[in-house]
């Protein structure tokens, strides 16, 4: 069907180099273009109007789809008859003179072969030329991206392409950017053409495009590009781990204490959702991201006893990672415990306190002076400076 890639090349370097045809065509043709020249013209003519040419303009001419064009058959022959083309578009003639005849060829939709034909001293003389028709893409679509791509996994770009003429001349280019990441000829149509790329953490907010270039310009024309809507990637990284959660075990009720949440590796941080509860209780936690690094903190306060559940949940990509821990808050916890280390701190005291007793008791047999001064009661928290006193005043008294 498209003989006019054969011999373009010359005929639009040169176009003083007209195509002069006479009965017999001496260019290559593909088998189907003789059989149609050899049964309709070749055959039944006659060998005088071999010295004279007919000559069609312009020659294997690229229009748009749609478009029209005057074809005018001439030749030099004095007595030439019966000038005419023959074509399957639809024509108007649209003028004659001594051995020229010219049509207007309308509405040119697909490619086409036309023939002049004429008679010179009763011998036929044809000669043809072929129109190509181009048109651009209807449509060039690049498909919906993954709204998030894990990076290190591969995802893969597929582009549609509606129409666009000729196939010959026109390539599919996948885009990131401005970077071209794979050209292929656009076969079928609609046309799909793919390409399968891995993400990168440079990948993320990548605008990735796809272009077809109808290059006619082996066609003596210009280069035609149409580009998609841009569409934008997201990549992510999320580690397996679950965040760190840093919660005390036990809290008194109705005091506030902060809540520490720290996810590490996470790409991009700044991007990721936190979520953190306290029992029902959302808490609006302070986010913020260093490298690779997201802490979420937030001040929580608990007004009734019980165990509550805290959470920590961090969400990228669409998949989370969450941590929770069980706090016990008690009314008053923390008097529990500070009671309970008084308490420590008093055995201590008393046991220490009555070792030592014991102990210079029985070294001080000699001194029975000193002994009264050491027997204070060991009753109260004052008790503390008595027994580091006694060695001392023990010593003094040794002294003297
Ligand atoms: C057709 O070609 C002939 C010969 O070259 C020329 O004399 C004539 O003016 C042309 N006609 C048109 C309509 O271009
Ligand atoms: C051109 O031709 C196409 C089909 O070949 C037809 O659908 C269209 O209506 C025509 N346009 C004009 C302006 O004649
Ligand atoms: C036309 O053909 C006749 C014979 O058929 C020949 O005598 C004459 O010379 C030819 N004329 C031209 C112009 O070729
Ligand atoms: C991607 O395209 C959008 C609009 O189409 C633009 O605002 C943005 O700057 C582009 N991003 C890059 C990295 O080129
Ligand atoms: C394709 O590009 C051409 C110019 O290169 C333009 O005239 C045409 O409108 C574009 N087609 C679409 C569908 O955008």
């Amino acid at each position: 069907m498209l003989p006019v890639f054969a011999f373009r090349g010359r005929l639009v370097k040169s176009p003083s180099s007209l195509r002069l045809a006479t009965m017999v065509p001496s260019w290559p043709l593909p088998g189907a273009c003789w059989a149609l020249l050899t049964f309709c013209c070749v055959l039944p003519s006659g060998t005088q109007g071999q010295e004279f040419l007919l000559r069609v303009e312009p020659q294997d001419l690229v229009i748009p789809a749609g478009g029209s064009l005057l074809v005018n058959c001439s030749t030099r022959c004095p007595h030439a008859e019966l000038i005419n083309l023959e074509t399957s578009l639809s024509k108007e003639r649209a003028g004659n003179g001594l051995g020229w005849a010219a049509f207007w060829l309308s509405n040119v939709t697909d490619d086409s072969h036309v023939l002049c034909s004429s008679f010179c001293n009763g011998s036929q003389m044809i000669s043809s030329s072929v129109i190509t028709v181009y048109r651009f893409p209807e449509s060039v679509e690049l498909a919906p991206l993954p709204p998030w791509q894990p990076v290190g996994e591969n995802f893969t770009l597929h582009c549609q392409v509606v129409g666009g003429e000729p196939r010959a001349h026109l390539t599919a280019v996948l885009l990131r950017g401005e970077e071209a990441l794979s050209r292929q000829l656009v076969v079928g149509n609609p046309a799909n053409v793919t390409a399968t790329v891995l993400a990168s953490r440079g990948d993320h907010r990548a605008n990735f495009s796809c272009r077809t270039e109808l290059d006619l310009r082996p066609l003596g024309l210009v280069l035609f590009q149409n580009t998609s809507a841009p569409r934008r990637l997201r990549t992510f990284v999320l580690p397996a781990t679950a965040p760190r959660l840093e919660v005390p075990q036990f809290l008194e009720v109705g005091t506030s204490w902060r809540v520490d949440c720290t996810l590490e590796g996470l790409f991009p941080a700044s991007e990721a959702y936190v979520h953190l509860a306290l029992g029902n209780q959302m808490l609006k936690p302070v986010v913020t991201s260093h490298g690779d690094t997201l802490t979420a903190t937030a001040t929580a306060r608990a007004d009734q006893e019980g165990t509550w559940k805290i959470v920590c949940n961090m969400t990228l990509g669409g998949e989370s990672r969450e941590a929770h821990s069980l706090t016990v808050f008690d009314r008053n916890s923390r008097s529990v415990n500070f009671a309970m280390g008084v308490l420590v701190i008093l055995g201590v005291v008393v046991v220490t306190g009555a070792l030592t007793y014991v102990f210079w008791t029985k070294r001080s047999g000699i001194y029975h002076v000193k002994q009264e001064s050491t027997s204070l009661p060991l009753t109260s928290v004052q008790s503390e400076g008595v027994v580091g006193e006694e060695p001392s005043s023990a010593a003094r008294s040794l002294g003297s």
